[in-house]
């Protein structure tokens, strides 16, 4: 993504290719502005709008003339955002065939719509091409928007969220032998720099020295030491006196430790950090876009190996709040390495604190890719601005109990807690598990089924999503606006 978007106030002529886009709720041919088009051009749009073709163009001399047809499929704002930012990711896939080079695209509808479609386009153009020898350079060098309303701020905002996001997918993207806990810290370091947030890497010793149990057994099994990440956003226009702390898991693989995982697919698995991912990218946004609220990120972050001197099914743990875990199953890694960053925050006396976590196939198997289950104990009006966020953004949020009853599922006869409850509810035993570690608001998001994307669709290619970093930014952003 190396091109450049720029608001101009007029088409120019002839020289660059021009998208046209239209709602099909619109009264299409009388609507197209200052676009001249002959009778026979019109005629041709009008037969194939009816025959709805959805996206096409017509070839002039020195340009082509892209006209897209978005149909309103649903009566709900959010789903017609979505609609957008799907559409521009058509639009994408054919400008990048055509080789264009210059587009200038004027969307002929309302402001918000606007921008979910630069979103859309946006996000489609990420690719993982790191590692490949020849690299497809993207012809596409400018983008002109051609609109009276929106400003270059918000064009730039929107471009420091899409960054973000692919800040993320890249972490997520990288294979899990370069990304160890010591450089998933490196570059926390280096995007932190750059977006102007501060990064506190305590090392191995450091964290024996506080007594972090879980991270520690979590990386028993490893020659690359663990590292524990303390990521803060303070600026002095802050409008909240308690932060806001975000926690993110950060387990660069997950082998599943002694209780190994099963062959296919583990390759996935180098996304187990990517809740990690998604604080590092909701901090960038939060910094390079300068919203004024204080925000803390903690990214505890290992592997989990069967390797070395791995924790044991069987082993009790005393974790980080003095709390022991009977360990039955080394694969439920990621609540071990978690419950030790959550009564670390407490030290905050956070206003509300939100995790992020590929936490259990439970979730997966619950909702699949299209929702994140969300645990929520806070007030119904946080509630609702999450899930109004998550419908904005379309990372959306299935809320699920945390009933006292689910606690009983993970009691130990010989230590305080178990790691794991049995085969029912997995999701929520492994909420209540996280949640014994907490004394404030808490928002616990279980992205095992929205963090990865196996096969790429619509604006996501294929990998790491980067999920959270739209939902957590728009949800700041949001309170500032109150
Ligand atoms: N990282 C996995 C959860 C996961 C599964 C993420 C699928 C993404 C896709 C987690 O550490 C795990 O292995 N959880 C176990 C817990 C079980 C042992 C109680 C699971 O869900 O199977
Ligand atoms: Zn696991
Ligand atoms: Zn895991």
């Amino acid at each position: 993504m190396t091109y450049k978007i720029k608001i101009v106030k007029t088409r120019s002529k002839n020289t660059s290719q021009v998208v046209v886009l239209f709602q099909n709720e619109e009264k299409i041919i009388e609507d197209f502005g200052d676009y001249h088009f002959s009778d026979i051009e019109k005629e041709y749009i009008a037969n194939n709008v009816e025959k709805e073709i959805f996206l096409f163009y017509l070839q002039n001399l020195q340009k082509k003339v892209y006209i897209q047809v978005i149909s309103k499929k649903s009566d709900e704002e959010h789903k017609n955002k979505e609609e957008y930012r799907i559409a521009a990711s058509q639009l994408f896939k054919l400008i990048k065939k055509e080789k264009e080079e210059k587009i200038e695209i004027q969307v002929l509808g309302k402001n918000n719509k606007v921008i979910s479609y630069l979103e859309g386009l946006l996000l489609s153009a990420y690719s993982f091409d790191k590692y490949k020898t020849k690299k497809k350079e993207l012809n596409l060098k400018a983008i002109n928007l051609i609109s009276k309303t929106i400003s270059n701020a918000t064009v730039e905002e929107i471009m420091n969220i899409v960054d973000s996001v692919n800040i993320a997918r890249d972490l997520i993207n990288e294979p899990g032998s370069v990304l160890t806990a010591e450089e998933l810290s490196k570059r926390i370091v280096e995007v932190g720099k750059e977006a102007g947030f501060t990064t506190d890497v305590l090392n191995k010793s450091k964290i024996e020295s506080l007594k972090m149990g879980g991270l520690l057994a979590v990386n028993y099994g490893s020659i690359d030491p663990p590292t524990f990440n303390i990521l803060e956003w303070k600026p002095k226009n802050a409008i909240n006196k308690k932060p806001i702390v975000f926690v993110g898991k950060g387990v660069v693989f997950d082998t599943g430790g002694i209780s190994l995982k099963p062959p296919s697919n583990m390759d996935e698995m180098k996304s187990d950090m990517s809740g990690a991912a998604a604080v590092v990218g909701t901090l960038n946004a939060i910094s390079k876009n300068k919203i004024p609220v204080h925000v803390i990120g903690l990214i505890p972050a290992t592997d989990n190996r069967p390797g070395q001197n791995a924790y044991y099914p069987g082993d009790i743990i005393k974790m980080f709040d003095g709390t022991t875990v009977e360990v039955l199953n080394t694969d439920a890694e990621g609540r071990m390495i978690l419950a030790d960053a959550l009564a670390y925050a407490k030290k905050y006396k956070p206003e509300l604190v939100i995790n992020l976590a590929t936490l259990t196939g439970s979730a997966v198997m619950a909702i699949g890719e299209f929702g994140t289950v969300a645990f929520m104990k806070t007030e119904e009006k946080v509630k609702n601005e999450l899930q109004k966020a998550g419908d904005d953004t379309y990372e959306r949020l299935v809320e699920f109990p945390l009933w006292e009853e689910y606690a009983e599922l993970i009691k130990s006869d010989i230590a305080d807690v178990k790691n794991i409850g049995g085969r029912e509810a997995g999701a929520i035993t492994a909420a209540k598990f996280l949640e014994r570690f907490t004394d404030y608001d808490f928002v616990h998001l279980d992205i095992a089924g929205t963090a990865y994307n196996s096969k790429g669709s619509n604006y996501n290619a294929k990998g790491g999503t980067g999920i959270g970093v739209r939902l957590l930014s728009e949800f700041i952003k949001n309170r500032i606006e109150e």
